[in-house]
């Protein structure tokens, strides 16, 4: 740790930097605005740090990769709402909404959720966007924040849909939070979100096999512990991802490599995914239409 005002930078403020980085491949080109000059001074020490030059392209990847697929799943016109676990300072929903509800008669409900501490502090870094970026008043006004804690309503058992009234048929997406929330907690959010009659979900995760794969992975994880206010608490196994892959009618289970080297191809850009050494080999997970549980 270099100091301790660098162990309070949440994760949510590197990541708003990155997801920037490589605007071709995240189609983002605002979050960066919500990152502050310390946070991104952390990302680059990060960098450094943990012997990751890639991570920014990572990021990027996994972006416009929950970009594409989220548009793709809400697009069918089956689902009302789009609830964002762990929002950050990610203008995700902001971009989806913007895009989507804008001709649209039966418009998609969105929610950000994420810490209080950090929902507050995005809502008045949003409002400066409003005035320096000219974003629209209109679709922000009309995204709701949700300031909640996942793990205390895991264990006081707040069922999701008491607290998404509204929403019938949602998509989760759940982007860079998994890791840091617990095994039961994680376990839990999966029975929230498969016991709808429709829902969908999109998640990264970190395979536990993933630290014999990737120099990169295994020794950036020994060295994580203390660098972020958020700690590092859930891998997932083989089983695991087996096991709720019977909890959906239809699913995907893809390697962040695979889905770098498509998108850089499609780009005529060279793919940087070669050496799995190189980058934290992640791997993301589309569940689509609940079996009834
Ligand atoms: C790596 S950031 C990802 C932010 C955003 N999804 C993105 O991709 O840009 C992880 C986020 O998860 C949030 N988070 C971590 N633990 C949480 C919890 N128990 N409840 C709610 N949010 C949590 C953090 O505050 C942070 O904003």
């Amino acid at each position: 740790m270099t100091n301790s005002k660098e162990a309070d930078i949440s994760s949510a403020e590197m990541t708003a930097y990155w997801r920037s980085l490589h605007p071709k491949l995240s189609g983002d080109t605002l979050s960066v605005n919500l990152a502050s000059a310390e946070g991104i001074q952390k990302a680059k020490i990060f960098e450094e740090k943990f012997k990751y030059p890639l991570v920014g392209r990572k990021v990027s990847v996994r972006a416009g990769f929950m970009l594409q697929k989220s548009m793709e799943i809400l697009s069918t016109g089956l689902y009302d709402s789009c609830v964002s676990l762990g929002s950050g300072f990610s203008m995700l929903t902001y971009i989806l909404a913007e895009e989507l509800n804008r001709d649209n008669d039966r418009p998609i409900q969105f929610i950000d959720l994420d810490l209080p501490e950090i929902v507050k502090e995005r809502k008045r870094r949003v409002s400066k966007l409003i005035i320096d970026k000219n974003i629209s008043a209109d679709v922000v006004s009309k995204i709701q924040n949700v300031e909640i804690d996942i793990e205390a309503m895991h264990a006081m058992e707040v069922s999701f849909k008491n607290v998404f009234r509204d929403c019938k048929r949602p998509l989760f997406i759940v982007e860079g939070l998994i890791y840091f929330l617990t095994n039961n907690c994680v376990e839990w959010l999966m029975q929230q979100i498969t016991r709808y009659d429709l829902s969908a979900v999109i998640f990264d995760y970190w395979p536990e096999n993933g630290v014999n794969e990737s120099l990169c992975f295994s020794n950036a994880i020994q060295a994580m512990a203390g660098f972020m206010p958020e700690n590092v608490k859930s891998f997932w196994s083989d089983e695991g991802i087996a096991r709720l892959s019977g909890y959906f009618k239809r699913i995907e289970n893809l390697k962040i490599k695979n889905i770098e080297n498509e998108m850089s191809e499609k780009m005529l850009d060279t793919p940087k995914f070669i050496d799995s050494n190189t980058f934290f080999p992640v791997k993301i997970f589309v569940g689509l239409e609940p079996k009834n549980r």
